[in-house]
């Protein structure tokens, strides 16, 4: 079964490495040029932990295209993975996936089995499939079959998945995903695979990142609560932890979510529920929380700093989340914007980012490699990233080279024991204030 991968971003440079190593042929495409290029001299255009080496692994079964036409041609299946980034009022803009269908009805050939992999609105499926049947000599048959990785822990996410949903209306593309995923539902992966209606398929997606969004927000409140209140929200979430109806994921508290996926997607499902004449309040509620999260560190520094003009601040951590280079609606984005408006001298570290945040910022701001250099004479130190360099860095060291040891974590990364032997002033999200210094 020959299969091609339109769009190699973090979900589709991961599916189609992944593919290729429980024994596919995969081509991959994409307009962009620089990525193609980069795939074929054995570079990773994007950081995932063990990507580098799967791409290495299986260079044999992995070839790399910006042709479309030559591809899909090719291709038996054909995964669409392309971007579905927000429009101006929430909706996911589906122009990437069409696009991609396009080019696909143009280059049609024989019948093949186009699987919708980004994340679109309930229906989408059924659109595609009439754009590429109305007026067609081939049968294309169109399933839904979301992702559910996470960025930072992708490889292992698409090898050993929580479940694969597969959502078809038809015997022929059913006997073709089955035979496709077979490897991954076998020892040693045992995934679980799901056959569903494709409108189930789709609605999975948005559902699922929804109720993670939700509970993020909703810890963040209680989190906020506590400091109202004097109980700790780390000595709170893990008595949740312990009721198996709750779990212990997601229940991390902090200055709330950024990154591609749940910010657009918790727009497009409210979106969805107002067109569909069924208002989503708890997504809206979502929405509003983590909007005022994503600024509460911001606050803080502001009602204890008496003026930020001039000031000395070293942002610590940029990309969205650890173990990612993916900048996309990070937090950090909107806490450095205010912080440069308000007239601050802004340092920035990240052990992975800084070439993508020097694109943004220019000379706006100060890069650093090292926590060190980044932190030296600073008034306070923001931490928007919980990176492990970060989590495990000696505290006595912002002792030694601050003006004031004064930091404001926005993950939490520390415990306040530590915190208080090492003698600094420390605000974190849900628990005590630590110190008694003004700067
Ligand atoms: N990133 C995640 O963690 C994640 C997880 C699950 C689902 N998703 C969903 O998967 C989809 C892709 O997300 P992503 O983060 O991988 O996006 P991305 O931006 O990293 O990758 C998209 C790729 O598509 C390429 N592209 C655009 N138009 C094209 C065309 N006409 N032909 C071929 N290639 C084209 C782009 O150049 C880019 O390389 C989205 O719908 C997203 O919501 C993402």
């Amino acid at each position: 079964m020959e299969i091609a991968v339109a769009g190699v971003g973090y979900v589709g440079l991961t599916t189609a490495v992944c593919l290729a190593d429980i024994g596919h042929t995969v081509i991959c495409v994409d307009i962009d040029k620089k990525k193609i290029n980069s795939l074929k001299d054995g570079n990773s255009p994007i950081y995932e932990d063990g990507l580098g080496e799967l791409l290495n692994k299986n260079k044999d079964r992995l070839s790399y295209t910006t042709e479309e036409k030559l591809a899909y041609q090719k291709a038996d299946v054909i995964f669409v993975c392309t971007g579905t980034p927000s429009r101006s009022n929430g909706s996911a803009n589906l122009d990437y996936v069409f696009n991609v269908i396009n080019s696909i009805k143009k280059s049609s050939n024989k019948d093949k089995v186009v699987v919708i992999k980004s994340t679109v609105p309930v229906g989408t499926c059924d659109k595609v499939e009439k754009k590429l049947n109305d007026n067609s000599k081939h049968k294309f048959y169109v399933v839904s079959n979301p992702e559910f990785l996470s960025q930072g822990s992708a490889v292992k996410d698409m090898l050993l998945p929580s479940r694969i949903i597969v959502g078809t209306d038809d015997l022929y593309s059913t006997e073709i995903m089955k035979k496709l995923y077979e490897p991954l539902t076998k020892i040693p992966y045992c995934a679980p695979y799901l056959l569903v209606d494709r409108e189930s398929a789709e609605m999975a997606k948005y559902a699922a990142n929804n109720f993670l969004a939700l509970k993020i927000a909703y810890i963040n409140e209680v989190a906020n609560l506590c400091e109202k209140t004097g109980a700790d929200i780390k000595a709170v979430t893990k008595t949740m932890s312990y009721d198996k109806r709750i779990g212990d994921s997601f229940l991390k508290t902090g200055i709330g979510f950024g990154g591609s996926c749940f910010k657009k997607d918790t727009k497009a499902f409210d979106y969805l529920g107002k067109t569909n004449g069924c208002e989503m309040k708890t997504v809206k509620a979502t929405i509003d929380a983590n909007q005022k999260q994503n600024l509460i560190l911001l606050d803080k520094v502001l009602s204890t700093v008496d003026n930020l003009n001039g000031k000395k601040v070293a942002v610590l951590g940029l990309s969205f989340k650890p173990k990612t280079d993916d900048l996309r609606d990070s937090v950090s984005i909107a806490n450095v914007d205010v912080l440069l408006e308000y007239g601050a001298e802004v340092n920035v570290y990240d052990p992975l980012v800084l070439d993508g945040f020097k694109k943004l910022y220019g000379d706006r701001v100060s890069y650093y490699d090292t926590i060190d250099e980044a932190i030296k004479k600073c008034d306070f130190a923001m931490i928007m990233t919980e990176w492990d360099e970060i989590v495990s860095y000696d505290l006595n060291k912002y002792r030694k080279y601050m003006k004031k040891p004064i930091i404001y974590d926005g993950r939490n990364c520390y415990d306040l024991e530590d915190v208080k032997k090492a003698k600094i002033v420390y605000y974190s999200i849900g628990r005590r204030k630590i110190g008694k210094d003004k700067v």
